[in-house]
């Protein structure tokens, strides 16, 4: 099988140890091995899967690809960069900027919850194909009295404002109540489909109006519930092993 080999510099960089001039200072000083055997040049072809990469003594972890759960606040964009707002990339750690991670679809900037961010574009890809209908849950609290008509009509899909015929949904009332206030309900609804402002707008069709919303899976991955909000983790293995399982969905 061909190695796959790249820069040492490149790959040193990649992994966070420092800018690529750092990185030569570092080899310079006779702190970076390779196997063992202190590295003279810093442009020199490494195999980070077969050869023990060292800086100081410390074995350098290198990955390519970096998966991470975020729990988005609301009033930062879902994008990789804005001209006005605050972007979820702002929320990351400067230690691990250099990944270059990009949010895999969007939320509203109003809209909370699961975010997953990577710079595994083949992952994204599959995940926001529109012919895989990935599913994706929803919390939100909603103006009117949710009911079984609303679920019967997301059951069969609803005409958006535009006429698109959203895909059969799955609406689950949580609760539907009068107050003082009005009437108010908290329901859970999953959609296979990932049109902009969806969940919104079907909720529109129906003469009703959202007022917080949340999202709570992407396929198998769930929101840990234990990530407070602006907040974020590296997937777990086996959320990973799940999501890509998901992508022959
Ligand atoms: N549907 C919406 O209306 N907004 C989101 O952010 C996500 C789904």
């Amino acid at each position: 099988m061909k190695r796959k080999t790249q820069r040492l510099d490149k790959l040193l960089a990649h992994a966070g140890v420092g800018t690529r001039s750092e990185i030569k200072q570092l080899v310079r000083a006779g702190a970076v091995t390779v196997d063992g055997v202190r590295v003279k040049d810093s442009g020199r072809q490494t195999d980070p899967e077969h050869e023990t990469i060292q800086v100081d003594g410390e074995t350098v972890r290198y990955r390519e690809f970096l998966y991470v759960m975020m729990n988005k606040p609301p009033g930062v964009v879902s994008a990789t960069e804005d001209n006005r707002d605050r972007t979820v990339l702002d929320l990351l750690d400067a230690g691990i900027r250099h990944y270059e991670l990009f949010p895999v679809g969007r939320l509203d900037k109003d809209t909370e919850g699961l975010l997953l961010l990577t710079n595994d574009g083949k992952l994204a890809h599959n995940l926001l194909s529109p012919r895989k209908h990935v599913p994706k849950t929803y919390y939100a609290e909603v103006e009117g009295l949710v009911g079984e008509e609303d679920r019967m009509r997301f059951a069969d899909g609803v005409e958006l404002d535009d006429g698109y015929r959203t895909l059969p949904a799955q609406l689950v009332v949580l609760e539907a109540e009068e107050s003082r206030e009005g009437a108010r309900s908290r329901i859970e609804l999953t959609i296979h489909e990932g049109k902009f402002h969806q969940v919104k707008r079907m909720f529109q069709a129906v003469g009703k109006r959202v007022i917080y919303l949340k999202r709570l899976t992407m396929g198998t991955l769930r929101l840990d519930p234990e990530l407070k909000l602006g907040t974020y983790r590296e997937l777990s293995e086996e959320e990973l092993h799940g999501l890509k399982g998901g992508e022959s969905q």
